[in-house]
Parts: C-alpha cells; sequence; structure tokens
C-alpha cells in the first residue's frame, strides 16, 4: 500500500505561506512512492490550488450540507469550487472545540465524498479515556459511528490521533499503535470486506523527521497526519523521506 503523508496547518499561514506549500510540492516530486497532500486555512486553498494546480490541497473541515443559514460555515461543495481535492472532518481539535459529535462526522464525511473530495476522518482516545484502558473501545466506537456505511478505500483514509500526543511531543509505544490500528484494521474488514483492508489507516499525534521512521514501520500504519511538523519543507520532507524508505 502507497504511503500517505497528509499535513495539517491548522489555523496557521497567510499568503506568504504560500511559498512553503510550493516548496513541499516541488520536494514531493521527488518521492514519486509517498503520496502527499496539505489541508490548509480555507483562506489558502484558492490561492494554494491556482498555484499548484496538480498539487492535492485539503481543507480540515466541512459542512455536511451543500448550502444554507449556517452563518460562518463553508460546505465540500464550496471547498472543491475552491481547488480542495480532500479534507479532513472530525479532528479531535473540532470535536472538542466544536462539540461534533461522531453523528456530524459522518454526515460531513458524506458530503466531502458527495462533493468530490477524499476525506480523512480522525479518531483518537483522550489521556483520561487511555488511562482508564479504554482507548480501543473509545476509538471503535467513533470509528464505527463516524464512518458512513458507503465507506470505501478510493476516497476514505482513517486518522487515529491519540488526543493526548497532539503537539505535546509525546507519542504512544509502539506496542501502542500496533495495538489501535490492528484493532481499527479488524474492524474495517469487518465492515468493509477485502476493500476495508486497503482504507489508509494514518497515524497522527507529534509525527516528526525523528520518529518517522519507527512509526512508520509499524503494521497497519499507513502515513501520517502531521500538524507542526507540516509547516515547512524543512520538517515535513524528512517524514515524506522516511515513508518513501520504509
Ligand atoms: P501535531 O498535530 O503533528 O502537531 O501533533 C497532528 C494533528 O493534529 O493532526
Amino acid at each position: 500500500m502507497q504511503k500517505f503523508i497528509a499535513g495539517n496547518w491548522k489555523m496557521n499561514g497567510q499568503l506568504p505561506d504560500i511559498a512553503s506549500v510550493k516548496a513541499i510540492a516541488a520536494a514531493a516530486q521527488n518521492y514519486p512512492s509517498v503520496d502527499t497532500a496539505l489541508c490548509l486555512p480555507a483562506t489558502l486553498i484558492a490561492p494554494a490550488a491556482s498555484a499548484l494546480p496538480d498539487y492535492p490541497i485539503g481543507a480540515q473541515d466541512c459542512h455536511s450540507a451543500v448550502s444554507g443559514a449556517h452563518t460562518g460555515c463553508i460546505s465540500a461543495v464550496m471547498l472543491k469550487e475552491a481547488g480542495a481535492s480532500l479534507s479532513i472532518v472530525g479532528h479531535s481539535e473540532r470535536r472538542a472545540a466544536q462539540h461534533e459529535s461522531d453523528a456530524e462526522v459522518r454526515a460531513k464525511a458524506l458530503a466531502a465524498k458527495s462533493a468530490g473530495l477524499s476525506v480523512i476522518v480522525c479518531v483518537g482516545e483522550t489521556e483520561a479515556e487511555r488511562d482508564a484502558n479504554m482507548a480501543v473501545a473509545v476509538v471503535l466506537r467513533q470509528l464505527d459511528h463516524s464512518l458512513p456505511d458507503e465507506a470505501a478505500s478510493d476516497w476514505l483514509s482513517v486518522a487515529y490521533e491519540p488526543v493526548w500526543a497532539i503537539g505535546t511531543g509525546r507519542i504512544p509505544s509502539a506496542g501502542d499503535v500496533e495495538q489501535i490500528h490492528g484493532a481499527i484494521r479488524a474492524d474495517l474488514e469487518a465492515r468493509f470486506g477485502a476493500d476495508g483492508a486497503k482504507i489508509r489507516i494514518l497515524y497522527g499525534g507529534s509525527m516528526n523527521g525523528d520518529n518517522a521512521a519507527s512509526l512508520l514501520a509499524i503494521p497497519n500504519v499507513d502515513g501520517g497526519l502531521i500538524g507542526g511538523a507540516s509547516l515547512s519543507a524543512d520538517k515535513f520532507m524528512p517524514i515524506v523521506a522516511a515513508a518513501a524508505a520504509v
């Protein structure tokens, strides 16, 4: 399975930072065995996509409706029109700060798919849930309720992002990553049959150039969702290089 390294810029970046998008897109051409993409703030999608029409530019969220009275929200159709080819949905920062439920995440994933976007659905336990030995159960519950029945490997990836590892510099042990990714894989295969074996499962949470090689070597880790280390080519490309070398 071809590895997929996606960047999530979160609420970072203004027009001058398109230079970093260009640098990453250019460097990524040296690694044709790895799929990469950058999920940018909504304001940068159109300028990045018009500067780089052949590079996958993504969004970080979308609304589940096509249009309507939803002040401040952006629909998947609008993101597609702006030049996005994928969207993250269900990131833990939105599940926590915007109180997004699994059902909403599922509706967003379907809306994005209907608009012709690829989708990364995020799941992951909090530190309290891990400490209570509930990590696997929480992740599988999120997965079961956040993925639509129509899920398929040609448009969907799953990102396992333990909340306590995001932006903290802490990562789970290799054994813990293997356990959760294995549980996600078994769940995907049980629900989607042979195609469930092909859905890429990304790891996210403090992945960087130093730890990427060991994380990406763990069974069923098919790529990474990268926050802080996706903001510059200097930090992002060593992760892509590690993915190419696995
Ligand atoms: P991080 O963020 O790499 O900065 O930990 C990952 C994410 O939230 O997707």
